[in-house]
């Protein structure tokens, strides 16, 4: 039993969705959110750089007696958590495409995955799509800036990306999208209007809240006393803390911090 915080960082306001969704499922629990806005974006760094970046943040989470590190971020995952838990032993649930229940869904044998484009081009996916997609054809949409655009808000910008992307998910004719970036559940309902009704579309918010209660019950490491839930940012703590409070509808007040 342990009421030490659950720790969560992304590059920005994306892991936002994977923090709702871990709380819906453990409302008990309290939580870190790590927002790393002055880095952002992700999609655009080498893998030295991810590395070095999620170990600094890491440590910064443990030095808040964390329990649980979630890296709320399908980037920062793909080219930092083999990394990371060669370093760490607190347990570490990362974000990756959900490949495996889109391969399940289809129809086709056609599914499309929206992500930024370093997790387009990393191993990781390559090696998620060879051992849970074989007989299946993936487009590998890395969709440049469209991350971004999410992150600042920028709604005209939002509307044109997602025409030019939505519009090569048609034209591969996937019947399933995974949203394999945590920014893009944040703008779902554009994506589903974007697309048409009858594309399933799929994120991972959901199977990390279920691995995390999993480890959670693994350990007998549930809270049983809700702490103040805490926010960071290497951004505006100011302008985060609005976005914030609009997506997860309650107050947030973050701070700011260096890493
Ligand atoms: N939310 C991050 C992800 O899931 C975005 C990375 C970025 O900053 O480009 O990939």
């Amino acid at each position: 039993m342990s009421n030490n915080s659950i720790g969560l960082f992304d590059s920005g306001v994306g892991g936002l969705s994977v923090l709702r969704e871990i709380r819906k499922s453990l409302p008990k629990e309290s939580f870190i959110f790590f927002a790393d806005q002055s880095h952002n974006p992700y999609g655009a760094k080498s893998e030295k750089q991810l590395q070095d970046l999620s170990y600094r943040i890491t440590k910064f989470l443990l030095g808040h007696n964390i329990k649980l590190l979630v890296i709320a971020c399908n980037t920062a995952t793909c080219y930092a958590i083999d990394y990371l838990r060669s370093k760490f032993k607190t347990p570490i649930v990362g974000v990756v495409p959900a490949i495996r229940p889109a391969v399940t869904g289809t129809k086709k044998g056609k599914i499309a995955v929206m992500c930024t484009p370093a997790t387009a081009k990393s191993s990781y996916l390559t090696s998620l799509i060879s051992d849970y997609a074989t007989f299946t054809s993936v487009l590998r949409l890395g969709c440049k800036n469209l991350e971004e655009s999410i992150e600042y808000l920028e709604g005209g910008k939002i509307t044109k990306l997602l025409d030019i992307y939505t519009d090569k998910i048609k034209k591969f004719g996937a019947d399933v999208v995974v949203l394999g970036c945590t920014h893009f559940p944040l703008v779902r309902d554009d994506i589903e209007k974007g697309v048409g009704p009858h594309i399933k579309i799929i994120d991972s918010g959901k199977a990390v809240a279920r691995r995390v209660k999993f480890l959670l019950a693994a350990e007998d490491d549930f809270s049983t006393k809700k702490l103040q839930d805490q926010y960071f940012t290497t951004g505006d703590p100011q302008k985060f803390s609005e976005v914030a409070s609009a997506l997860l509808k309650h107050k947030v007040v973050a701070r700011k911090v260096f890493i």
